[in-house]
């Protein structure tokens, strides 16, 4: 592997090994075993979003690797003000051992890997977000010991959390099926690829979808950059939320699972939230555990 742009571009004894050293890294964090792996490496953490979970992960996980992590905002580098992702790119090669970015395209992700010479990792676009599904994948595998015969559910939009969990569940050999409303579904080679590769279904009948899960998951209706659409969203995705009724309809000792932010009484109702805060706030600490991985995998000598 040399950079993570996209989930696609890991086969599943990839993941396995992610998730198997995510593993041991978090063993070994609990613990307080110490690590240099990292030492006198420097990954840039370039921002065009918001963020608390990635910057604050990825900046804490360089530091317990024995490196270090920039912080570089769009407000402040050159790129904001039109500095083509091409020079930025060789550039920063010289100076950094690993860049981290949280964009709106994924073409200039894959712009950074093309004209860079360091590992590029892609910290969510509006197309996927990676780094938040192997976390997920993670805490799944936690919880359940095993994919195997599982059924992965994802309720609301279509969007970056969508394709990337349909390419993790799907990997991963789970049955995975996902309810959105019509004109809001994943992208649509993803779910060619799904449905060639594995038990996949889309469609907009949620208890259908949440019928017999092990897993459901769900994620906010407005993305970042999609903060206008709010009002009209809360209007089409007022019935795609995880509540008692899907509750009802899912296996009994079903995960719920939320990437976060989470906006209670829309996507996921505060109840159900509570019940299952502890997987929920599992995965969030997963990040920090399955991006050290990464980090190791990627930026390692
Ligand atoms: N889930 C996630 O990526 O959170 P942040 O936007 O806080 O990084
Ligand atoms: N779909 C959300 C995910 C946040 C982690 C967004 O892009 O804002």
């Amino acid at each position: 592997m040399k950079h993570l742009l996209k989930l696609q571009d890991l086969d599943k004894n990839e993941i396995l090994d992610i998730l198997n050293l995510a593993d041991q890294l978090k063993y070994e964090n609990h613990n307080k075993i110490e690590h240099h792996i990292l030492k006198g490496k420097t990954l840039g953490m370039i921002f065009q979003k918001s963020s608390t979970r990635t910057r604050v992960s990825f900046e804490t996980g360089m530091y317990q690797l024995g490196g270090q992590a920039l912080f570089l905002s769009n407000r402040d580098l050159q790129i904001g003000r039109g500095e083509p992702v091409e020079d930025t790119a060789r550039v920063l090669s010289r100076y950094l051992d690993g860049i981290m970015i949280r964009t709106f395209e994924q073409s200039e992700v894959e712009a950074l890997a093309k004209y860079g010479s360091i590992p590029i990792i892609n910290g969510l676009t509006d197309y996927c977000h990676p780094c938040q599904v192997l976390a997920d994948l993670m805490t799944i595998r936690e919880y359940k010991k095993s994919f195997d015969g599982l059924k992965f559910c994802f309720i609301g939009d279509g969007n970056n959390m969508a394709n990337s969990l349909i390419v993790g569940a799907i990997t991963m050999g789970m049955e995975c099926s996902v309810a959105c409303p019509d004109g809001y579904k994943p992208d649509a080679q993803i779910m060619k690829w799904a449905n060639e590769n594995g038990k996949f279904t889309c469609s907009s009948d949620i208890l259908e979808c949440a019928k017999n899960a092990d897993v459901l998951y769900t994620d906010v209706w407005a993305s970042m950059g999609q903060e206008e659409e709010k009002a009209e969203r809360e209007k089409i995705f007022k019935d795609f939320q995880i509540n008692d009724n899907v509750m009802a309809v899912a296996n009994d000792n079903a995960m719920v699972l939320h990437c976060l932010p989470a906006h209670r009484e829309e996507e996921i109702t505060a109840k159900v939230f509570e019940e299952h805060a502890n997987e929920i706030f599992d995965e969030a600490e997963n990040r920090l555990h399955a991006q050290k991985a990464v980090l190791v995998k990627l930026m390692q000598d």
